[in-house]
C-alpha cells in the first residue's frame, strides 16, 4: 500500500530567479536534442522562472527567426501541434558570436538591453554546449567581458554550466578548473553529469538512507559482490572524432560510472546538504584500492566487430565513418575495483560498460551472500539463490528485489521470486526528464547534482595511470580483445557478465 508524503520541495516558479540562459554552440546537437527540449518541457511544466530570456550563441549566422526555425525542425512532430512552443518561443533569441574580445563585449551590452527589456535583473546562466577545447576559450571571454562576475558589474548572479567531457586527464582536468576559477567562484560553476539526475539514481540515496533494513545489510559481511553496468545498444553514431580520441574509459567510467559507485558505496551524511554529501562521495574515490595492470588488478578492454542486432546487420567499429581503421580505442570495459574500508574490504565493485551489446540496459547490482548453512541444499539437493537487489534504470526505473520461497503444493521445493518496484507506479505527477532537473537546478542555485572539483580531479587521479598504463602499454594487443556487436562483449568478460545478468 502506497503512503504518500507532501514532499515536493522543488521552488516553483514564483521562487526562482528570472534569468537569461545563454547557449554557447546554439547550432549544436547538444542544444537542440537535449537543451531545447529540457527547457522546452519546464516550460509546459511552469517550472521556468517568470520572466526568462534564452539567447543562443554561435558562429553561424541566422537570425532569430532561422534560429527558432531551425529548432523546429529539429525536435520533431511532438512540437508541431504546440501552441505552447510558440509562446516558449518568443522567449528565444539568437546572437551570432566569434569567440573573441570584442564579439563578448558585444554580448555584454546585448544582455543589458535584454535585463533592461524583460526585467531579467542581471541574472544569467552561460552553458557550455561547445567541443571542450572552447571551455576555458569561453571563460576567458566572459571573464574579460565582466559577465563572470557575481553582484559586481551587474546586480544579477552569474553561473557557468559545464559540459562533459571535464579534461581528458588529471593534468587536463586541472588546467580547466584553474583556469575557471580565475574568473568564476566553486559556486558559480555547475559541472553537469546528467545521469545524477535520473529519477532512479538520485533515489538509491533515499532508498539507503530512508528505510532502516537494508543500511544494516550494506557492508562486506552481507554483500558479495556489486554490479554497475551500463549497456549501450547502439554504436558510435555522430561521435566518431570525439569518441575515437577519447574510449570507454573517459567517455563513461571518469564520469557516470564513478558517480554511480560513489553513490552505492558511500557513507551516510551527517545531513542532507550539498556539501556533506560531496564530501562523502570525495571519501568513497580516496578509498579506491591503487589500480594497476602490471600488479594485477582486472580489466577487460574490448572493441566491437562486425555483427547483427536486432536482425540488422552493423559495423565494426574500425568501418565506421571518421574512426581510424587501425584504432585501438576501447568501446568496451569491465574493471574489477575495490573500495578500501571497513564497509567494503575486499567487495568486488564490477564495472562493466560497452557500446554495441545486445541491447540497453543500465543497472546497479547488489549481490547478497548465501545462507551461512546450506540447510535446504541437504534435504532438497537444491541451490539456493542468494538474494539480489537489482537497482534498474533503464529499460525500466525500477528496483527489484529476489528471494526464496517454497513451491505450493504437497513437496518441497524453492523457487526465486522476484518483489518488483517501477518507479513511477501510483505517481500522478509530471516527471522531469534528467536534463530538465539539472538545468531548474542550475537556475534555482541548487549544486546538490553536479560535480564538485575535488570530486572531478580525485576522479581522474585515478583513472588517469590506468588510461597510461592502456595507453602506453607495449603490446595494446593483449589488453584490446574483439567482440562481435550484438554480443555480450569480449571472451574473457562474459563470465563476470553473465554472473550479473544471471537474473
Ligand atoms: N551531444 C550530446 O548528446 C552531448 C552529451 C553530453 C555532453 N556533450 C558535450 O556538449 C558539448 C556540445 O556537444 P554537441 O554534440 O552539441 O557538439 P557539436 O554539435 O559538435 O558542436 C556544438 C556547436 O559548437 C560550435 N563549434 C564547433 N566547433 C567549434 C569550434 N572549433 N570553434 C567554435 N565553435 C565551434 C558549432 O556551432 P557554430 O559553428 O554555430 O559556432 C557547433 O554547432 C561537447 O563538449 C560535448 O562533449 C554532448
Amino acid at each position: 500500500m502506497e503512503q504518500l508524503h507532501a514532499c515536493d520541495d522543488r521552488p516553483g516558479p514564483a521562487a526562482l530567479e528570472p534569468c537569461i540562459i545563454v547557449i554557447f554552440g546554439a547550432s549544436g546537437d547538444l542544444t537542440s536534442r537535449k537543451l531545447i527540449p529540457a527547457l522546452f518541457s519546464m516550460y509546459v511544466q511552469g517550472n521556468m522562472p517568470g520572466p526568462f530570456a534564452i539567447v543562443g550563441c554561435g558562429r553561424t549566422p541566422l537570425t532569430g527567426a532561422a534560429f527558432k526555425e531551425l529548432l523546429f525542425a529539429r525536435l520533431g512532430e511532438r512540437l508541431r501541434d504546440s501552441r505552447a512552443w510558440h509562446a516558449f518561443a518568443d522567449n528565444l533569441d539568437y546572437f551570432p558570436i566569434a569567440y573573441d574580445r570584442q564579439s563578448f563585449q558585444v554580448l555584454a551590452r546585448h544582455l543589458e538591453q535584454i535585463d533592461r527589456e524583460k526585467q531579467t535583473r542581471g541574472n544569467r546562466i552561460f552553458d557550455l554546449a561547445v567541443p571542450p577545447d572552447l571551455y576555458p576559450v569561453i571563460a576567458e571571454l566572459l571573464g574579460g567581458a565582466g559577465l563572470a562576475a557575481q553582484y559586481q558589474t551587474f546586480p544579477g548572479w552569474s553561473r557557468i554550466i559545464v559540459e562533459k567531457p571535464f579534461g581528458r586527464d588529471l593534468e587536463t582536468a586541472v588546467a580547466l578548473n584553474a583556469t575557471l576559477h580565475e574568473h568564476f567562484a566553486e559556486e558559480q560553476i555547475y559541472r553537469i553529469d546528467h545521469y545524477l539526475a535520473k529519477e532512479t539514481v538520485q533515489n538509491t540515496l533515499i532508498f539507503r538512507f530512508a528505510n532502516s533494513i537494508f543500511e544494516p545489510l550494506w557492508n562486506r559481511h552481507h554483500i558479495e559482490y556489486v554490479g554497475i553496468v551500463a549497456a549501450e545498444e547502439i554504436g558510435v553514431e555522430s561521435r566518431s572524432g570525439y569518441y575515437d580520441n577519447s574510449g570507454v574509459l573517459r567517455d563513461m567510467f571518469q564520469n557516470h560510472m564513478m558517480q554511480l559507485l560513489v553513490l552505492t558505496a558511500m557513507e551516510p551524511p551527517a545531513r542532507f546538504e550539498t556539501d556533506a554529501i560531496q564530501d562523502e562521495k570525495a571519501k568513497v574515490i580516496r578509498s579506491l584500492r591503487d589500480f594497476s595492470i602490471e600488479q594485477g588488478s582486472r580489466i577487460c578492454l574490448g572493441q566491437y566487430g562486425q555483427g547483427e542486432i536486432g536482425g540488422r546487420s552493423v559495423p565494426a567499429y574500425r568501418s565506421e565513418a571518421g574512426v581510424d581503421p587501425r584504432s585501438p580505442t576501447p568501446t568496451f570495459a569491465l574493471m574489477e575495483l575495490y573500495v578500501d574500508n571497513w564497509r567494503w574490504q575486499d567487495v568486488p565493485f564490477y564495472l562493466i560498460s560497452g557500446k554495441r551489446l545486445p541491447r540497453k540496459e543500465t543497472r546497479i547490482i547488489i549481490q547478497f551472500r548465501e545462507v551461512p548453512h546450506r540447510l535446504f541444499r541437504e534435504v532438497l539437493g537444491q541451490n539456493i539463490n542468494a538474494n539480489r537487489l537489482l537497482i534498474e534504470t533503464y529499460p525500466e526505473e525500477a528496483i527489484r528485489l529476489t528471494f526464496q520461497t517454497k513451491n505450493p503444493g504437497a513437496s518441497i521445493c524453492l523457487r526465486t521470486m522476484t518483489m518488483d518496484f517501477f518507479y513511477h507506479q501510483h505517481y500522478k505527477g509530471a516527471a522531469l526528464d534528467a536534463y530538465a532537473r539539472v538545468l531548474l537546478d542550475c537556475i534555482a542555485g541548487d549544486h546538490m547534482l553536479f560535480w564538485r572539483q575535488d570530486g572531478i580531479e580525485l576522479s581522474w587521479a585515478f583513472l588517469t595511470p590506468v588510461l597510461q598504463e592502456c595507453e602506453e602499454c607495449p603490446s595494446p594487443e593483449r589488453l584490446l580483445h574483439f567482440y562481435p556487436a550484438g554480443s555480450w562483449g569480449p571472451e574473457p568478460a562474459r563470465k563476470t557478465m553473465a554472473l550479473l545478468f544471471g537474473d
